[in-house]
């Protein structure tokens, strides 16, 4: 079947650029849609070939200092710990000192199969408790697991990355957090994203007074674009942390105002929280996939389990011979997520607090039996999703399950160096600018990882996820999470790390960027700039990204049931592959970005 269209859809790089300048003929299964630069973004900084290292993360000021860290010397670790700092500074919207994540790290020299894979993940204090987000009559109280001191939990992010760098940087701590100090200090101008997600939280941010003395100008009103964003209390934080490490921000003067600022507002946490903040050491979640090993992150993240459980359904139906938007790799891509999405609802939570039954749902067999229940040319309709719906849901309709608000924020960040060492971290504050509470006197603004939690079965979070038993909140616990840092490797050597900001979506962009590189052997950047869809089973919507896709794959989507809605996904991939001893950097071309190698 041959079908016209305009050469701006065709699988070749410079096609990307170039949209509708000819119209050739090529066969409907051919024909792939991608997504645009963003606005005012340039190519070459979202794509780069190098070979000593390539550095890909969401901030310019990130991927520069930690490119002048590994010229003075450092190692990944520095590289990538500096990252964290400077995005932490850059992207106050997404990631923080108040905020927490997780790495994995593909060690060369480690004598392991399986890359180290750390949670730093933040924690529910020990005040906390299963009702905290309920009242009188057991009703979810509106947005305060979102705004505000309760909706923080312990911060991991210092402990995680101090911690990294204490045990596998070469560089002192204070060389690594230098260029995070003067950005701080001195101050960036505000691009579009940031002022977008301030004025999204305007009134949260007119709230708390220390929260307006950064974000807001002298007259009150929060900061435009354009305007200078300083940040000195972080900055001096930041000295703390360089020269005292992790006992620089969970004891002494930074800890004492971070408990005082609870107390002040009811909150929970108190001294004891910071002591007791653990990073773990976790195994990955680990799968094949045709003669390449997967790994990524394991509970507390849901993103593993999801994207090997995903792979397993679909590895058999060889996708790729139809053609990476043709209706049936569409629609099995999309009944793969709904299967996923309906068993994180039930099964996962925090494996130190609860039975994940992992094995089973990362099995084949049990991948066999899902793909066995989804018919070839029908949509699993609500009857399918209800039948395995084990809540009874706060919403009236499915279509009361969507986001509250989106928020593409948190970041993503991937390193690679020539000796093959990969490092892949996500981190984040949760929704824009977190809770919005800035602790007095020290820059840090606190997370609102807590909303990642059920606030009570079948309730639904910022993201439209739909929580289970195993998720409720318990003193000590770690929200369930979606995000998915992951590195694939090919007979003990890495072959690409990635990973994506934007909630739920997280996993289902990253399979999807992993089955267009694998399977559809396309190249990384198209792989990334390709439409994505997303499914996560509540509501029964299929997501497509308004770049779209074949009219006829659309078409074919309908007649099977689909309901279809456009927006916009929110995922930023950020990733490196390592192939014939070249490393490919690309920053998704939907945001911002910088990729930075030699
Ligand atoms: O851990 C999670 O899955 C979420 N807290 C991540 C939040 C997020 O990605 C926000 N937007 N992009």
């Amino acid at each position: 079947m041959k079908k016209i269209y305009t050469l701006g859809c065709l699988a070749s790089l410079a096609t990307l650029v170039s949209c509708s300048a000819f119209k050739i003929s090529v066969p409907y299964e051919k024909e792939v849609h991608y997504v645009k630069l963003a606005k005012g973004q340039k190519k070459e900084d979202h794509e780069k070939f190098s070979k000593k290292i390539s550095i890909v993360t969401q901030g310019s000021y990130a991927s520069k200092a930690a490119y002048k860290v590994f010229k003075k010397g450092g190692n990944i670790i520095d590289a990538a710990t500096t990252a964290s700092f400077v995005l932490a500074v850059e992207r106050p919207q997404s990631t923080g000192l108040g905020g927490g994540g997780f790495a994995l790290y593909h060690d060369v020299k480690r004598n392991k199969d399986f890359p180290l894979t750390v949670d730093f993940r933040e924690k529910a204090p020990l005040n906390a408790h299963e009702k905290m987000f309920l009242d009188d009559k057991g009703e979810v109280i509106s947005r305060m697991s979102i705004d505000g001191i309760f909706s923080a939990g312990v911060p991991g992010m210092v402990a995680g990355m101090i911690e990294l760098h204490e045990k596998h940087g070469k560089l002192p701590l204070g060389v690594v957090l230098k260029d995070a100090i003067d950005l701080a200090r001195n101050g960036f101008k505000i691009y579009p994203e940031l002022a977008y997600a301030i004025s999204r939280r305007e009134n949260i941010i007119k709230r708390y007074k220390a929260t307006c003395e950064i974000f807001c100008n002298k007259k009150g009103e929060v900061l435009k674009e354009g305007d200078l964003l300083l940040q000195k209390d972080l900055a001096k934080t930041l000295e703390v942390i360089s020269k005292k490490g992790r006992d620089g921000f969970y004891k002494g003067r930074i800890a004492k105002s971070l408990v005082k600022e609870h107390r002040r507002l009811n909150g929970l946490m108190t001294q004891a929280d910071l002591d007791k903040y653990d990073v773990k050491y976790r195994s990955p979640i680990r799968g094949e996939y045709n003669g390449y090993e997967i790994f990524s992150m394991s509970p507390p993240s849901s993103g593993g389990v999801h994207i090997i459980q995903i792979l397993n359904i679909l590895r058999n139906d060889k996708l790729s011979t139809y053609g990476v938007q043709h209706s049936k790799t569409v629609h099995l891509r999309a009944s793969a997520m709904q299967a996923a999405f309906s068993d994180r609802a039930k099964y996962l939570g925090d494996t130190d607090f609860t039975y994940v039954p992992v094995t089973g749902l990362t099995s084949q067999k049990y991948a066999d039996d899902i793909r066995f229940s989804i018919p070839e040319n029908k949509a699993l309709n609500t009857l399918w999703s209800n039948m395995n719906d084990p809540f009874k849901f706060d919403a009236k309709n499915d279509s009361e399950l969507v986001q509250k608000y989106e928020s593409p924020e948190t970041t993503h960040f991937t390193i690679a160096d020539g000796e093959g060492n990969v490092f892949v971290s996500t981190q984040t504050l949760n929704g824009y600018l977190g809770s919005g509470v800035v602790v007095p006197g020290t820059g840090i603004l606190l997370n609102n990882e807590m909303d990642d939690f059920a606030t009570k079965p079948g309730a639904n979070n910022l993201f439209g996820a739909v929580g289970g038993e195993k998720n409720l909140v318990e003193p000590e616990k770690r929200p369930l999470s979606s995000m998915s840092p992951t590195i694939v490797t090919k007979n003990g050597k890495a072959v690409l790390g990635l990973g994506s900001p934007s909630g739920t979506r997280i996993l289902t962009c990253v399979v999807q960027t992993v089955m267009n590189y694998l399977d559809h052997k396309m190249p990384l950047y198209e792989s990334i700039a390709a439409t994505r869809v997303h499914h996560q089973w509540k509501p029964n919507i299929l997501y497509v990204e308004e770049s779209g896709l074949p009219a006829r794959t659309i078409k074919e989507l309908k007649r099977m049931e689909h309901e279809i809605k456009f927006k916009k996904l929110g995922c930023r991939v950020q990733a490196v592959s390592m192939e014939d001893g070249k490393l490919h950097g690309v920053s998704d071309p939907r945001g911002r970005g910088l990729v930075l190698g030699e």
